[in-house]
């Protein structure tokens, strides 16, 4: 298994291009199965994810093809017709999102069975909403032994979907089924993450009819059928967030290039709240520190446009070294602090009580052999390392794999030492 290996002390200077929002690009993907004629989606990421749920689609009927062409990476997803509507749990577990084909695999052929995820190492993840919604939609919806069996062998039917709290995948996954449905469809409580602007500008694209993506009210009128569209996937608000945390962490000047302004307001206010210099361009932002050492400030992670959660590891990983006390507290998930044990294998002082952290900041981490957990604590470590004294190796970075792509070229290019070293042992610079 893969490792990487940090050397910290190195500032960050120079540019970080962001890349496609995974969290975005592996729902787009799942509406290639809603039409018989091709998606093209560019800005796409290229990423562990992405290749699972290429592999899955692959076996229902979407012939995939990635290119690199001069504007991009590409993606061509066509499925003249959905030869399984089977999704198998070596697959499904290998990427939660991958559950999300079940709406299209019903709107489009009327039945699907598909695994249930299975848990994950940041919490439950149950599904029920999903099924909520489509059930609602006039899918009848069995389950055994760990499959979900759907049937609506005469098509979906608009319908109102109230979700008793706010759900990204599953507001995702009613739109995704509700486009092909018969009649209007209303989701009440939807989620507003910028993603769900993303995948209604790609449906629209394909012909679909939603309006209020982006609001808790999403109204979708069902139509017969969508037609291929090319759509460019969102830029990685997760991963913008990521570099303008390590560049505030390790101090320089990073300009972060091909995002949006926007997308992480919650996280640059708390930047800079710490003391870092914030500065927000016409397609991103720019980081500054200039040696100078952080305040500690205080977070709590909330639905779009709050805090988002999957930047709450990197936070903590900034608040090690911040002078004083901050406090994180994690709302959307119930076991999200997997990365604060190893963060003090790198000399940080946390206590996590329930949903909340206490991070009293040190003046110097130490390197230390370190393991990521899941995908946003695997970066945590990376970031941390960026400042501990000599060498941090993080492993299992299979997970850090799923959703930052050319994590070490793009830090490396700002001046950060950082390797890979592969399974075998052997380093590759
Ligand atoms: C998505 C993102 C993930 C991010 C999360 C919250 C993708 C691939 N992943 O995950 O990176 O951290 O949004 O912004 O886009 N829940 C239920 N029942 C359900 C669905 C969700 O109880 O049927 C719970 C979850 O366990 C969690 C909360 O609702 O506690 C929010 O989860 P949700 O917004 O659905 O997250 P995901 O879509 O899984």
């Amino acid at each position: 298994m893969d490792r990487i290996a940090i050397i910290g002390g190195a500032q960050l200077n120079g540019t970080i291009p962001v890349s496609g929002a995974k969290n975005s690009a592996i729902k787009l993907m799942a509406a290639s199965l809603l039409t018989d004629e091709p998606l093209r989606l560019t800005n796409m990421p290229r990423l562990a994810d992405t290749r699972f749920l290429g592999k899955l689609l692959t076996r229902l009927g979407v012939e995939v093809t990635e290119s690199d062409g001069s504007d991009g990476q590409q993606t061509l997803l066509h499925a003249p017709e959905i030869t399984s509507g089977f999704a198998p749990y070596d697959l499904v577990r290998q990427m939660r999102a991958s559950f999300n084909v079940l709406g299209p695999l019903v709107a489009r052929s009327g039945q699907a069975k598909v695994s249930l995820p299975g848990g994950c190492t940041i919490g439950a993840r149950p599904v029920d909403l999903h099924l909520q919604a489509i059930e609602a939609l006039g899918a009848k919806i069995d389950l055994h032994e760990g499959y979900v069996y759907a049937q609506a062998p005469r098509g979906l039917k608009g319908a109102e979907i109230t979700f008793p709290f706010v759900s990204v995948g599953a507001t995702e996954h009613a739109m995704l089924a509700a486009v092909l449905a018969d009649g209007v469809s209303v989701i009440h409580n939807a989620a507003c993450e910028p993603e769900l602007v993303d995948l209604q500008e790609c449906l629209n694209a394909m012909g679909a009819k939603v309006e209020g993506a982006g609001t808790p009210t999403v109204t979708i009128t069902g139509v017969p059928r969508l037609h291929g569209a090319t759509h460019a996937v969102i830029p990685d608000r997760i991963e913008m967030g990521t570099y303008a945390v390590a560049a505030a962490m390790a101090g320089g000047e990073v300009r972060l290039s091909n995002a949006r302004p926007g997308l992480i307001d919650a996280l640059l206010d708390k930047l800079k709240e710490a003391g870092a210099g914030v500065e927000e361009t016409a397609d991103g932002c720019i980081i500054r520190r200039d040696g100078q050492r952080l305040t500690a400030v205080d977070i709590e992670t909330a639905p779009f446009p709050g805090f988002a959660t999957d930047l709450q590891a990197q936070f903590m990983a900034l608040m090690t070294t911040a002078r004083g006390e901050s406090r994180i507290r994690e709302t959307i998930f119930e076991n999200r602090f997997m990365h604060a044990p190893e963060l003090m294998r790198l000399g940080a002082d946390i206590s996590v009580s329930g949903g909340e952290a206490r991070v009293r900041g040190v003046e110097q981490l130490e390197g230390a052999e370190v393991m990521a957990t899941d995908l946003r604590a695997s970066v945590s470590l990376v970031i941390a390392g960026l400042v501990a004294r000599g060498e941090t190796t993080v492993s299992r970075i299979y997970h850090l794999d799923r959703g930052f792509e050319r994590l070490e070229e793009k830090l490396g290019a700002c001046g950060a030492q950082v390797r890979r070293i592969k399974g075998d042992g052997e380093a590759e610079l």
